[in-house]
């Protein structure tokens, strides 16, 4: 049987200028480990250069979104298509902060997913409760129903990545305990078409609990933000990852 393959993104959210291209060059020249796949999502106006700066390393280039149409009348938005043209390999879709700033549904999530995958992309489906869905006992309930609602028929592990992000996590510094992790990704692989696609955890992810995450069962990998930013702190995750 396939396994899901280890996976470290980082997640530049609407952070980095070119300045900051060499961030990227550092994390490539200071890891390259084949057990893990690397992948970096700077903001869209740097995702051609990044990818032309890192041309030869293991490091891969995603989009933080994308359109649900490949091409047409859209002001302001990329397609997955452009995202591949400009050398991504990757897309984040339905991030907690595009479902809340976008109003996007997991319906659009979905047909963000088969966009991205037609245009050759892996789909990175990110899910997770709030805070007070959380306090009301409903953790399970909300994530698997975003699950089942933003993934694609299509969906596999060669174009699929599922992450799970409470929404309360994110930014805070605060994270659930290993048990409730755990809960939440041995129901996610569940409900997943799929046993090879990678499961990653996200929401204040850092050097310092990285180690004690990725131990835990149905872990493969992390979707990290701030941490990302820093070839240093994104490296000691990855290494972190390489052990587990
Ligand atoms: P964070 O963000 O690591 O800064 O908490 C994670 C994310 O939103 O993907």
């Amino acid at each position: 049987m396939n396994t899901p393959r280890k996976l470290a993104a980082g997640n530049w959210k609407m952070n980095g200028f070119r300045a900051d291209l060499q961030e990227a060059r550092n994390l490539a020249s200071d890891f390259a480990d084949p057990s893990v796949d690397i992948v970096l999502c700077p903001p869209a106006t740097l995702v051609g250069a990044m990818a032309a700066a890192l041309v030869g390393s293991g490091v891969r280039v995603g989009g933080q979104d994308c359109h649900v149409k490949p091409a047409g009348a859209h002001t302001g938005d990329i397609s997955a298509a452009m995202l591949a043209d400009a050398g991504a390999r990757y897309v984040i879709v339905g991030h907690s902060e595009r479902r809340a700033d976008h109003g996007e549904t997991s319906a659009i999530v979905a047909q963000k997913a088969t966009a991205a995958q037609s245009a050759g992309l892996v789909a990175i489906i990110c899910v997770g409760e709030t805070e007070a869905e959380r306090d009301a006992g409903k953790t399970l309930e909300v994530v698997i129903q975003q699950l089942v609602a933003s993934l694609p028929e299509t969906a596999q592990a060669s174009n699929t990545v599922v992450a799970y992000e409470p929404v309360w996590a994110i930014g805070t510094g605060r994270t659930p305990t290993r048990d409730q992790i755990a809960q939440v990704h041995d129901s996610l692989r569940d409900h997943l078409p799929d046993g090879a696609i990678s499961l990653l955890y996200g929401g204040s992810v850092k050097p310092s609990n990285a180690a004690e995450i990725f131990a835990i069962p149905n872990v493969d990998g992390a979707l990290v933000g701030g941490a990302s930013l820093k070839a240093d702190d994104f490296s000691a995750i990855i290494a972190a990852l390489a052990q587990a």
